[in-house]
């Protein structure tokens, strides 16, 4: 399987390790690009671009649709879809289009616009890219070699035994150190590398005060790391058995390996991204486990806990996380420490449960992948998770603990953005300890409360308790008031808004009619018997006084909170009845 693997390394992987020595060196490149490049017609090298007066408009690429909302400025060289949000300028826009990084989306255009880029590195920072390019190489020779080693070894009967099958252990390069100490050594040596070479490439240890230099990895079953494009750039090594320490022993940080800006897994399970979701894992055997069994969007962590980089990583293929460590203290607390770092991402995030297993691996070993999707379908909201962590540590009968309960739960309340979701928890709250709802906003609000409060008067007028689906369903009608009432509006909000965006079943029908009838110069839904609309809703309408400045607002709350009122409404109906 190595053969797949370019053996010249790619400049474009060593740079992600570099990032940091190189950005100033490619500060100019990234102006000639500027210079150099049109948004628009780069755009339409990937989509079909409509011109519509001064605007330039297309399908998004990064979400369906089937009326354009994805709009290109020439004069500001951005584009932005008013759909998905997604936007940016030409960088960003190849970035994602592309899959690449910041840096190498920079060499890509550089590339395209032919820009020189390779000569833009300063001596010290060349002597890098060299020294990085061989470690990779080696790396490479490594990987081969250990995967050569595997066939009839006793690592080969350990995994079996595991029940990994040749087909696993080929997509996954899995190999085997021998149990000598110099035998990866000469094999690189014979290919013409120096013995300069092997210092701190990660897979040799030199002996102090000598220059002996002898084999890291020994007698251990090799798992190949690669970068997210399949670049070897690590291993991580087991012993065959259970007793020896360490059980795993990773390859440290080098030029071309940093642990905490990788995830193992995350070349495979890019390509087969379902749902906009990637699940976690936290353990080679277990990634390899669920992988085999048929759910491929997985990736681990390497043996550390998640980190910020690693989030950002996660982020720029999808946007929610289900996290399903092991079901050990240890791995409560890392499911924890992972969920914070997550939320900084603004990565929607829900936890697997294994029942009485106590790791992925096992779990698929026991109940088989059907049940296990099933476990991610069921997954539990991360709030959710917590509040339940907290459950089982106080008794909510004694006066005391209920109080201590409920101000750690408004800790964890305090920290979610979307104000529907708070919503839920505060009422969810209230119900399993017993505490008013006023005073349990009141302390996630502090001192806002009052301004909360006032706001929200202003929008609904008369409500008392705050209610963010009022103010989504306020939104709402004011933007369906204003389709109704200003024809010379009406396109142009039709194309931001999407009928999914819409909560209330009679928006929908009054907005699915007139994006049949947009010509249409009144639309009168009252005597419009075509209609199923209440007699409050009118009523509603009616009250409304809306600003057209304030339409992408208004889009914007609406959109907001659309699929979590959705999800509330659901659970509302099985779960609880507030
Ligand atoms: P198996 O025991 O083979 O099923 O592996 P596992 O993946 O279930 O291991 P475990 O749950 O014990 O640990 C999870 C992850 O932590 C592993 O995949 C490693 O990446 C890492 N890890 C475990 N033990 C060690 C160790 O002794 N040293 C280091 N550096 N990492 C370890
Ligand atoms: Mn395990």
């Amino acid at each position: 399987m190595f053969d797949k693997y370019n053996i010249y390394c790619r400049i474009d992987m060593l740079i992600i390790n570099l990032e940091g020595d190189i950005m100033n060196d490619i500060k100019d490149v990234v102006e000639q690009i500027k210079n150099r490049c049109d948004i628009v017609s780069l755009i339409s090298e990937y989509i079909q671009v409509i011109k519509t007066g001064n605007t330039y408009k297309a399908l998004c690429p990064f979400h369906q649709e089937k009326t354009p909302s994805f709009h290109i400025s020439e004069t500001k060289q951005m584009c932005k879809c008013f759909g998905c949000g997604e936007g940016g300028d030409a960088i960003s826009f190849i970035m994602k289009i592309e899959n690449l990084n910041f840096i190498d989306a920079v060499k890509f255009l550089a590339n395209k616009y032919s820009i020189e880029f390779n000569n833009k590195f300063d001596e010290k920072t060349r002597e890098k890219i060299k020294k990085a390019k061989i470690y990779e190489n080696i790396h490479l020779e490594a990987a081969r070699f250990y995967f050569a080693n595997i066939k009839n070894s006793k690592a080969y009967n350990y995994l079996v035994s595991r029940g990994i099958e040749v087909k696993t252990i080929k997509k996954f390069g899995i190999g085997y150190s021998l149990d000598e100490w110099h035998s990866l050594k000469n094999y690189i040596l014979s290919l013409g590398y120096s013995t300069d070479d092997l210092e701190s490439c990660g897979l040799f240890i030199k002996k102090i005060g000598t220059e002996n230099i002898y084999d890291k990895f020994r007698d251990r079953i090799m798992f190949p790391i690669f970068d997210y494009r399949g670049t070897v750039i690590g291993f991580g090594g087991r012993v065959l058995n259970n007793d020896t320490k360490p059980k795993y022993l990773n390859s440290p940080d080098s030029l071309i390996f940093n642990k905490s800006k990788n995830l193992y897994g995350l070349n495979l399970a890019r390509q087969e991204i379902k749902n906009d979701t990637l699940i976690l894992v936290e353990g080679y055997m277990d990634l390899i486990s669920v992988y085999q069994s048929g759910i491929k969007n997985v990736v681990a962590t390497l043996g550390t806990s998640l980190t910020n980089e690693q989030a950002v990583l996660i982020k720029r293929f999808a946007n929610n996380v289900i996290i399903s460590y092991d079901s050990d203290e240890a791995g409560t607390k890392a499911t924890l420490r992972a969920i914070d770092i997550l939320k900084k991402q603004d990565i929607n995030i829900k936890i697997l449960e294994l029942l009485d297993c106590k790791d992925p691996d096992d779990y698929i070993k026991k109940y088989g992948k059907k049940s296990y999707e099933n476990q991610i379908e069921n997954s539990k909201h991360y709030v959710q998770y917590q509040i339940d962590i907290l459950m089982k540590k106080y008794n909510l009968e004694n006066h005391e603990q209920n109080i201590n309960f409920v101000k750690e739960c408004i800790k964890i309340i305090k920290g979610i953005k979307s104000n529907v979701e708070i919503d839920y928890y505060v009422n969810y709250l209230s119900k399993i300890s017993n505490r008013s709802i006023e005073a349990i906003k009141k302390d996630i609000y502090g001192n806002y409360y009052r301004e909360y409060k006032k706001q929200n008067y202003k929008v609904e007028k008369k409500t008392e308790v705050i209610d963010s689906s009022k103010i989504k369903n306020y939104a709402e009608k004011s933007i369906i008031k204003m389709i109704i009432e200003e024809k010379s509006l009406r396109n142009s909000i039709i194309d931001k808004v999407s009928i999914n965006d819409i909560f209330l079943d009679e928006s929908k029908e009054i907005l699915k009619y007139i994006i049949k009838n947009k010509e249409l110069d009144k639309i009168d839904i009252e005597k419009n018997k075509l209609f199923d609309i209440s007699q409050d809703y009118i009523k509603d309408l009616k009250n409304i006084t809306y600003d057209t400045e304030n339409i992408d607002n208004l889009i914007n709350i609406m959109k907001k909170n659309t699929s979590h009122m959705r999800m509330l409404s659901i659970k509302n109906k099985y779960k609880f009845d507030f």
